[in-house]
C-alpha cells in the first residue's frame, strides 16, 4: 500500500489502488466487459508494479465501467497513472463524489499505452465522500483506457520519491490571461507557441505584414489529434512574441462523421496591400466520392484577422508527374522580373519533386515544370517547399523522413541547380519548416516540432503540437545552409541566474569537450554534449515520450541551449541545429549540470505571451 497512514475515520483512498492483489479486489463491475479481464495484461507502458487496470484485454470494441470503494477526502492531491485513448466523453476516469453522483474531476487518456502520471488538486473537496469510476464507452481505435497506482496525499511521488506536479486537463484553468493559462500546465512551453487547446502541425502563412508578425498553424482546435485542418492564427510585434488571433480558415461542414476534408498547408503573400493566402484545400474522397483530392485554394484579408476564401480553386489540380501527392504551395515574387511565383511539393517514382508555376494576378498560374527533383534518398513525397533567396545563393527547403532537407544553389527562373546539400535540423521533432523574410530582410523560419507518429504525453492536458523558436538563416562561406535563434529571443531573458536552475531557459555553454545536463533531478535529465567536432542531444532520460540520442557533426564555438518546459533546443556555432520534445516527470527536474565548461551563462525566460 502506497501513500500517507490512513486516517483513523476511514480509508485515505480507494482500496487496491494499485490492482497488485491481481484482480478487481475493491473494484465493481457496473457495467460492460471492457475491465472485466483486468488487471492481467501487458498492454501499457511505464506502469507501476505487476498489474495494472486493463481495458484492452477486451479489444477497443469492449465497452464496460467499474468503480472503487469510497473515501472521505483527507489530502490535497489525488494522483495515478492513466494510458489509452483520448476521448472526454467516452473514455475516462473521474472522481465522483457519492452524495449527488456530480463528477468533480475527469481525465482521458495520451492516445498512447504509455502512461502518464495525472494528479488532481483535491482541496477543494476535503471532507467530501467520493469513489473512482473508470468509463470505457468508446468502440473506435484507440477505444481503451488503463489505470494504475491511485495515490491520496499533500504530495503525490512515485517510488523515486520525487514530486509529480499537478497534470492534466483538470487543472488547465480558462480564466485569466494567456500567460496564466499557459503557465498553469507543468509540460507546456512558455516562449514557444503552442495551441492552449487541441492540434497544432505545420507552420504556414508566415509573413511580416503592416508590421505584425503572423503565424498560422495547421490545427485541429480543441481535439489534440490531427483531424479536420483549420487555420489557427497568432500575430506578434516581433518574432517571438505571440497573441491568439481568431481561427482564420475554417473547412467546409462535414459530410460524414469521419469526411477529414480540412484546409492544408500553405504560405501568405502581401498582394498591393491585400494580406493573401495561398493553400492546400484537402478533400477526403471517401466523403466525397469523385472531388479532386488536393486543389490550390486562395482567400484574402484587408484587416489581417478576418479572411474571405475565394469560391473557386485557383489551381484546379495537379499535373502529370504528382502520383505520390501534390500540396503546400508557396509563393514569392521573382525578384528578376517581379512576376508571381509558385513552388508546390510533390512525387513520383519513389522520388520527390517540386513543380513551379508562375501568375500575374495570383488566381491563373501557368505550369512551368518540375523544378527540382530528388534522389530516393530523401524520400518519395516532398512536403512544405520552399524557394527563396539569401544574398546571392537560392536555398531550396523541403520536408520528408522526418526531416526538413535543404539546398543552397542557383536559380534562373525554370530551374534549380543545387550546390550543397544538408539537413537544417538533425534532431527528431523540426519538420514542415517555413521560411519568411521580414521587413529587415531577415531570412526567418519556423518549423513544427514534431514528427508523424510521436508520442504526445501533453494531450492529458488537451493540447498537442509546438511552433520552433523562430530562427535565422543563413548561408556559411562553404555553402552550408545554417540558423540560429533570431537575436529577438534574447529580449525575452532575464537577468543572468548565479545558479543555473529552471524549466525555461537560455544557455549559452563553451568548451571542447563539454557536457551540459538540463531539465535534471536524482531521477531523469536532457543531456548536451559537444565534443570532438560533434553536438550530441540524448533524451533517452528526459522523461514521458519518445527519447533517443541525435548527433550531428559541428563547428567548434559556443553552444546555444533553448530549455522551455517540454521543448529543447539546442544550435552549434556554425548554425547546426538538434531539436526533440521532452516531457520531464517530476517537479524537480529544473537542475542544470555541466562538466567541461570554460563558460556556462543562464538566463531565465518570460513568457511569449505576456
Ligand atoms: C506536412 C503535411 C503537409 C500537409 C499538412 C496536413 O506535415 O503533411 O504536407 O499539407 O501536413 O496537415
Amino acid at each position: 500500500m502506497t501513500g500517507p497512514p490512513r486516517p483513523a475515520s476511514g480509508p485515505a483512498g480507494p482500496d487496491n489502488p494499485d490492482f497488485e492483489t491481481g484482480d478487481l479486489t475493491g473494484w465493481t463491475v457496473l457495467s460492460g466487459d471492457a475491465f472485466a479481464a483486468c488487471p492481467a495484461g501487458d498492454h501499457a507502458t511505464g506502469r507501476h508494479g505487476a498489474y495494472h487496470l486493463c481495458g484492452a484485454d477486451r479489444g477497443d470494441a469492449a465497452r464496460g465501467r467499474v468503480r472503487s470503494t469510497s473515501w472521505t477526502v483527507a489530502h490535497d492531491r489525488l494522483g495515478f497513472l492513466i494510458g489509452g485513448g483520448w476521448d472526454p466523453e467516452r473514455l475516462y476516469v473521474a472522481l465522483v463524489r457519492d452524495g449527488d453522483g456530480a463528477v468533480l474531476c475527469r481525465q482521458t487518456g495520451p492516445q498512447g499505452d504509455e502512461q502518464v502520471r495525472i494528479v488532481w488538486d483535491t482541496a477543494p473537496h476535503r471532507g467530501e465522500q467520493v469513489h473512482l469510476e473508470v468509463v470505457d464507452d468508446a468502440v473506435g481505435e484507440w477505444g481503451h483506457l488503463h489505470l494504475d497506482d491511485v495515490r491520496v496525499g499533500d504530495r503525490i511521488t512515485d517510488d523515486t520519491g520525487l514530486t509529480l506536479p499537478l497534470l492534466g486537463r483538470a487543472n488547465q484553468p480558462v480564466t485569466g490571461t494567456d500567460a496564466d493559462r499557459y503557465a498553469a500546465d507543468p509540460l507546456r512551453p512558455q516562449f514557444h507557441y503552442t495551441p492552449f487547446q487541441g492540434w497544432i502541425n505545420d507552420p504556414n502563412g508566415l509573413i511580416q505584414w503592416r508590421g505584425r508578425h503572423h503565424l498560422f498553424s495547421q490545427a485541429h482546435p480543441a481535439v489534440p489529434l490531427w483531424d479536420r485542418m483549420h487555420w489557427l492564427h497568432a500575430s506578434g510585434a516581433d518574432p517571438v512574441r505571440w497573441r491568439n488571433e481568431p481561427v482564420a480558415l475554417v473547412p467546409p461542414p462535414p459530410r460524414t462523421p469521419a469526411d477529414r476534408s480540412g484546409i492544408f498547408s500553405g504560405c501568405a503573400v502581401d498582394d498591393g496591400g491585400v494580406l493573401t493566402l495561398i493553400y492546400t484545400v484537402f478533400t477526403d474522397t471517401v466523403a466525397h466520392p469523385g472531388a479532386p483530392e488536393e486543389v490550390i485554394g486562395l482567400a484574402t484579408s484587408t484587416d489581417g484577422v478576418t479572411f474571405r476564401p475565394e469560391p473557386e480553386p485557383v489551381v484546379a489540380g495537379p499535373p502529370p508527374g504528382s502520383a505520390a501527392g501534390w500540396r503546400d504551395p508557396k509563393v514569392f515574387r521573382d525578384p528578376a522580373d517581379g512576376s508571381w511565383t509558385m513552388v508546390v511539393g510533390s512525387g513520383d517514382g519513389g522520388r520527390g519533386r517540386v513543380h513551379l508555376y508562375r501568375s500575374a494576378d495570383l488566381r491563373a498560374w501557368a505550369y512551368r515544370g518540375v523544378l527540382f527533383e530528388g534522389d530516393p534518398s530523401t524520400g518519395p513525397m516532398w512536403e512544405c517547399p520552399d524557394l527563396f533567396p539569401i544574398g546571392p545563393d537560392w536555398v531550396l527547403i523541403e520536408s520528408s523522413d522526418d526531416r526538413v532537407h535543404w539546398w543552397v544553389g542557383t536559380y534562373d527562373g525554370t530551374r534549380f541547380v543545387p550546390r550543397t546539400h544538408g539537413v537544417l535540423d538533425g534532431g527528431p521533432a523540426f519538420y514542415a519548416a517555413q521560411h519568411y523574410t521580414d521587413d529587415a530582410g531577415r531570412p526567418l523560419v519556423i518549423g513544427w516540432l514534431g514528427r508523424w507518429g510521436a508520442r504526445e504525453p501533453t494531450r492529458v492536458g488537451g493540447w498537442a503540437g509546438v511552433q520552433s523558436i523562430t530562427r535565422e538563416l543563413f548561408v556559411r562561406p562553404d555553402g552550408v545552409l545554417g540558423s540560429r535563434p533570431v537575436a529577438e529571443v534574447a529580449s525575452l531573458r532575464g537577468a543572468p541566474l548565479p545558479v543555473p536552475r529552471g524549466d525555461a531557459l537560455d544557455l549559452v555553454v563553451e568548451g571542447d569537450d563539454v557536457t551540459l545536463r538540463v531539465r535534471e533531478s536524482a531521477a531523469e535529465a536532457t543531456v548536451v554534449r559537444y565534443a570532438a567536432g560533434r553536438l550530441t542531444l540524448d533524451t533517452r532520460r528526459s522523461g514521458y515520450g519518445d527519447g533517443g540520442v541525435w548527433s550531428v557533426p559541428a563547428l567548434p564555438g559556443p553552444v546555444r541551449v533553448l530549455v522551455d518546459r517540454s521543448t529543447i533546443e539546442v544550435f552549434a556555432a556554425g548554425g547546426e541545429a538538434l531539436t526533440a520534445r521532452i516531457h520531464p516527470r517530476y517537479a524537480e527536474s529544473t537542475g542544470v549540470g555541466v562538466t567541461g565548461a570554460r563558460a556556462l551563462t543562464a538566463w531565465p525566460m518570460g513568457s511569449a505571451w505576456a
